[in-house]
């Protein structure tokens, strides 16, 4: 659905081949700011308002998951001060950004460690998590103190607890057992990850999930990722031949 019917449908983009899961490892903050000779946190505040344009562009192109890597497990050990204002900055997004997500059917979801953020982020979350949770149209994953490992570790020891238990028998593990217990649990696998500022790593990011992903790396700093460039990487995935494994 086209949250905006005012504005014209993208040139060259198939309504009918929109992926239903977008995941994107936001990076090249610091760079954007250093070229700027600026203080890196300049270089996230600018991230963030590219945070706010994607998540209109994603409604507005019908996109019904969108994942955002906003802090790793690894951010933790970045130097105090640019902690602080990663979470103060984090915590302003979600209280800002509430409004435009009633509006715009936008659910708000967390994947990671919530416990380990500051009360007052976790505060904000708690609210915009209740308040956005019936929306239905597109949910935005936020990955916060996230990690791909401990993702898979914690469903590894749900699962043994629960054959443990006499709940579950061992032949019954399956794929689907694994992914019904992960923080995308009810959610399709992304279709796309796109990587910005030009790195080719996966950085423990949605390390099951993004198994038949297709990849998209841009060398644009993620502070300079727009709108444009955006429904461009939607182009060239509809170009793309998707074959999971098989020959088609
Ligand atoms: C990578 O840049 C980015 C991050 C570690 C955090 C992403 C945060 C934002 C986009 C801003 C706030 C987020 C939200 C959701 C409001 P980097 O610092 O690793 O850049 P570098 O590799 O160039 O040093």
């Amino acid at each position: 659905m086209n949250s905006k019917p005012d504005v014209p449908w993208p040139q060259g983009l198939d309504p009918a081949r929109i992926p239903a899961h977008v995941a994107i490892i936001m990076d090249g903050n610091g760079r954007w700011a250093k070229k700027r000779l600026l203080n890196r946190v300049r270089g996230h505040e600018k991230g963030a308002d590219t945070v706010r344009t994607t998540v209109r562009t994603a409604r507005e192109i019908g996109l019904s998951h969108l994942t955002l890597f906003a802090f790793s497990t690894e951010n933790w050990q970045r130097p105090k001060g640019e902690v602080t204002a990663l979470m103060a900055l984090l915590k302003n997004f979600l209280l800002t950004e509430r409004r435009e997500m009633m509006e715009n059917g936008i659910r708000l979801n967390i994947l990671g460690q919530v416990h380990r953020l500051p009360d007052g982020v976790r505060e904000a979350i708690a609210r915009v998590t209740a308040d956005t949770g019936h929306n239905r149209d597109m949910t935005l994953n936020l990955a916060l103190s996230y990690g791909g490992r401990t993702e898979l570790v914690d469903a590894a020891r749900s699962i043994a607890e629960a054959v443990a238990a006499g709940q579950l028998d061992p032949s019954a593990v399956d794929e689907a057992c694994m992914a019904d217990r992960l923080y995308t649990r009810d959610m399709p696998d992304p279709d796309l990850l796109i990587r910005t500022s030009g790195e080719m790593r996966v950085s423990n990011f949605l390390l099951w999930q993004i198994a038949y992903a297709e990849i998209f790396v841009t060398e644009t700093l993620w502070p300079d990722f727009n709108r444009e460039e955006f429904l461009s990487i939607l182009r060239d995935y509809q170009g793309r031949e998707r074959r999971f494994g098989k020959v088609v």
